[in-house]
């Protein structure tokens, strides 16, 4: 798929499409509760109709109707109950999301055998994570080699633990809070820097009993979770696109409403204040948020961006996970910005659905960016702009994506290979961007 030079800049207002850690939550979290979980404008995409598909495996129960112009559906889940997942084989497709947070459900049930496997490239996504804090449980998980899907299952008596998580994680944080439900006793998860709490959101809303302090969370064992409806906001990574787009492509100016905004997603805003963009001057360059609301268990708004010069900036430590997706896209503000871009402490781009580090250097590099890899993650010199040319997204959606913006902004154009979809055109924006978001 080819994305041309957009030469008048990047004009219009949007809904992004529905946010996918969210989507992946309320579906799962709603097969755990007694009774029907209403989820409006969950995300119709491949990994979150596994998780769909997922939780009818395990016996609940699934209706879905018309999706709206943002792609979001509206589901209701009748739950099979905390303690009432049937056996099943599980098929999670490419959704690691899926893949590390709901063993931590099916590990604490009475009884019952689980196998979850999916794609070759999931295949390849480590699960030692997981194994090993359910492990310490009481709970019977197996991987091959120890560490990689399929995943085997056996449910059991779990009783509650305190983790010290090696890396931020949030989908290992949700995994083991669930178990913590199932358990016997109080489960705390510390991590070393603050991970999307998304997963505490939607569990307090349905009566978990949950406490949290400076990077920790604890958790009570339940009887029944409460059901209730989720609504989903937009995808600040998927909204990120956009806005990086229209931060580098001159003469831009676009609005992007009921955009999800947890404090715990917005890390690449902090970025963007250090890297020279003003915030909320209205009618300035740089971006505005306002209409900031909470419809549900999470805050959204409206971003309204415009074209904005850049500087380089150090991006390290605490503030990674609450940017992590958003990393490649650093790297190509980076190739716009005056001077050096440097992205420290995030290893775990690695172990992504591809490898983001070697794929963003290698890609951005291939259309004329100065950018080299580090083991932890890469330096970018700024030279004002990108050629243009091919970059290979590995099969690896916010690849593809960076391609396409990428390529919008870039004097030549870009063509994204490696990455199959089926051409959705966003008419107000001429560009066919929204197919690449729906993974
Ligand atoms: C996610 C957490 C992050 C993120 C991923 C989605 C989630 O991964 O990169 O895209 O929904 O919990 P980690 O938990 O591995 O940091």
């Amino acid at each position: 798929m080819r994305f041309d030079p957009a030469t008048d800049g990047l004009r219009g207002s949007l809904r992004p499409p529905p946010d996918k850690s969210i989507s992946h939550r309320a579906a799962l979290i709603g097969a755990m509760a007694d009774g029907p979980t209403r989820i409006s404008g969950y995300l119709d995409s491949a990994d979150t109709r596994a998780t769909l598909a997922a939780v009818e495996a395990v016996g609940a129960r699934v209706t879905t109707g018309d999706a709206d112009e943002r792609g979001g559906l509206f589901v209701e889940v009748e739950g099979a109950g905390l303690r009432g997942a049937r056996p099943a084989r599980i098929d999670v497709g490419n959704a690691g999301t899926l893949l590390r947070i709901m063993p931590g459900w099916l590990a604490g049930q009475p009884a019952g055998e689980w196998t979850l496997d999916g794609d070759e490239s999931i295949r390849r996504r480590p699960v030692d994570r997981v194994i090993g804090p359910l492990g310490e449980m009481g709970a019977r998980i197996e991987g091959a080699d120890g560490r990689l899907p399929p995943l085997r299952v056996t449910g059991s008596a779990l009783h509650g633990a305190n983790h010290q998580l090696p890396v931020a994680s949030a989908q290992v944080k949700s995994c083991l809070l669930l178990a913590g439900l199932l358990a016997e006793g109080r489960t705390t998860v510390h991590e070393p820097a603050e991970s999307r709490d998304h997963t505490e959101r939607i569990l307090a809303a349905c009566g978990a009993e949950l406490s949290r302090s400076d990077h920790a969370v604890t958790i009570s064992p339940a009887d029944r979770l409460e059901s209730g409806d989720v609504p989903v906001p937009g995808d600040f990574s998927s909204a990120a696109f956009f806005l990086a787009g229209a931060l580098v492509v001159p003469g831009s100016e676009i609005e992007l409403g009921e955009v999800g905004i947890n404090k715990n997603r917005i890390g690449l805003l902090a970025v963007l204040s250090r890297m020279g963009v003003e915030m909320d001057r209205r009618g300035g360059s740089g971006i505005d948020v306002h209409e900031i609301r909470e419809p549900g268990p999470e805050p959204i708004a409206t971003l309204q961006v415009r074209h904005s010069g850049l500087q380089g900036a150090e991006v390290s430590g605490e503030e990674v996970p609450a940017l992590i997706d958003e990393l490649p896209l650093v790297a190509l503000l980076g190739c716009f910005a005056e001077g050096e871009t440097v992205v420290s402490g995030a290893e775990e781009l690695r172990l992504k659905e591809s490898d983001r580090i070697a794929g963003v250097v290698e890609g951005l590099g291939g259309l004329g960016a100065e950018i080299e890899a580090r083991p932890d993650g890469f330096a970018v010199r700024g030279t004002g702009g990108l050629r243009g040319g091919t970059l290979d997204a590995r099969g690896d959606h916010r690849l593809a994506m960076l391609g396409a913006i990428a390529g919008l902004a870039s004097r030549g154009g870009v063509e994204v290979a490696g990455f199959d979809s089926v051409a959705v055109s966003y008419p107000r924006f001429g560009i066919d961007l929204r197919a690449l978001l729906r993974v």
